[in-house]
């Protein structure tokens, strides 16, 4: 098992083909507190990814999830995020989006890093902020995320806008909302 990440949440190993997701203790956070959230998060980003794979999502197949040492195996997904390739994704990715919308799940964490480009196509990755939701606001922020961090590298949030509304449920409802957190951004 070999460490290939460390970000502020998780460490992540890969064992051969698969992936080992680990949620890290927060030392500021009480004791009791950090294990009962640790626990729920990881059960809950494992429940979101198999429903998402359940409905054809390309997501990694979730493999096993234990609550107790705050570990989710999944499949390893062989491509690199999309922030460091060339391409031009956006309206595969706007597709995938309005797929998990419509199924009522909002990423979280919707940035160019938790999008993986393999041979066969996007993938979507880390769920570790997703949750259920059926809420325009919810899903405008998924969005306002994604174009908030996009800004500087080569991604067109325009050409995935245009593919979102031909594929998103109330999709003009999202995007006014999305209209209305950008005006709100810029007061702040
Ligand atoms: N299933 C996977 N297959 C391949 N690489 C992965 C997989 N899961 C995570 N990674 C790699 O590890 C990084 C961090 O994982 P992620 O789930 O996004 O955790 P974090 O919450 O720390 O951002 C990803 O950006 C990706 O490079
Ligand atoms: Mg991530």
């Amino acid at each position: 098992m070999k460490k290939i990440h460390e970000g502020a949440e998780a460490v992540i190993y890969q064992n051969n083909s698969e992936i080992i997701k680990i949620r890290k203790e927060k030392k500021y956070r009480h004791k009791k507190l950090d294990i009962k959230l640790r626990k729920t998060r990881t059960r809950s980003e494992f429940k979101i990814m198999q429903k998402l794979h359940k409905n054809k999502l390309p997501v990694p197949k979730p493999i096993e999830c234990n609550e107790m040492t705050f570990e989710i195996r999944m499949e390893k997904v062989k491509g690199e995020n999309l922030k460091q390739s060339q391409e031009k994704k956006e309206k595969e990715l706007a597709k995938i989006i309005a797929k998990m919308h419509n199924l009522n799940i909002v990423h979280g964490d919707l940035t160019l890093k938790n999008v993986l480009l393999t041979s066969k196509g996007l993938v979507i990755i880390d769920f570790g902020l997703s949750y259920q939701s059926s809420r325009y606001e919810d899903k405008a922020m998924d969005l306002f995320i994604l174009e908030e961090t996009s800004k500087l590298e080569e991604f067109d949030m325009k050409k995935f806008i245009n593919e979102y509304i031909k594929k998103a449920k109330n999709a003009k409802q999202i995007i006014l909302k999305l209209e209305k957190i950008r005006e709100r951004r810029r007061y702040l």
